[in-house]
């Protein structure tokens, strides 16, 4: 199963996945990680974990449309079957979303359906919640909406700030990317292709 990672800045779920996809049994290939932003961190980890790397810029294409096409075109080269978004900055249009449905996958710091989109780590100490963390779930056009195939919580701790908070659901970020990965790399491969 040929995957591609779609990122926009440091990389370090995207880096949690190629470490991952190294064992032998994984059942995925990272085959290509993309990045809207040329500046972002990861491809220079990618690139020195021999993986290709391409960065597209929004910027120079005519619309979303446009620059969406770019993308296609990029995971048609490289063959890539399933897509992991690990913290791509860009809402994703529908069209593209629809294409991709049932095989692009995404990680978000918070136990959606709660805290959906940004500043999940501050919403959910001001809310004083006891506990947090973090989804990986299917792309639907709407949102953070999608199916959940993992999740792990953690403690919200006494003194906890959301820099300390958010580094204690990296690190199940981390550790569940690689497993939902390979759940749905698994059962994509199980399935006849369309
Ligand atoms: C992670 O917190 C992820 O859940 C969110 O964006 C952040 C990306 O961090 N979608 P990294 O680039 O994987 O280090």
């Amino acid at each position: 199963m040929r995957v591609a990672i779609l990122i926009s800045g440091r990389g370090s779920n995207m880096t949690a996945l190629i470490d991952a996809a190294r064992a032998p049994e994984f059942p995925a290939e990272i085959a290509l990680v993309l990045s809207n932003r040329s500046d972002a961190g990861g491809l220079a980890i990618a690139r020195a974990r021999g993986i290709p790397t391409s960065a597209i810029d929004p910027k120079i294409h005519v619309g979303r449309d446009d620059f969406e096409a770019s993308i296609e075109a990029m995971l048609d080269i490289h063959r890539i079957e399933l897509v992991c978004l690990a913290g791509y900055m860009r809402i994703l249009g529908a069209p593209f979303v629809n294409r991709w449905r049932g095989r692009m996958i995404n990680i978000h710091p918070s136990l959606l359906p709660a805290y959906k989109g940004l500043r999940t780590h501050e919403r959910a100490l001001a809310d004083g919640a006891s506990e947090h963390g973090c989804t990986v779930h299917y792309v639907e056009p709407e949102l953070d909406a999608g199916p959940a195939i993992l999740q792990a919580r953690v403690p919200v701790l006494p003194g906890d700030d959301a820099a300390t908070l958010a580094a204690r659901v990296l690190a199940r970020e981390h550790e569940i990317y690689p497993r939902a990965l390979a759940l749905v790399a698994r059962s994509l491969a199980g399935r006849p292709s369309d």
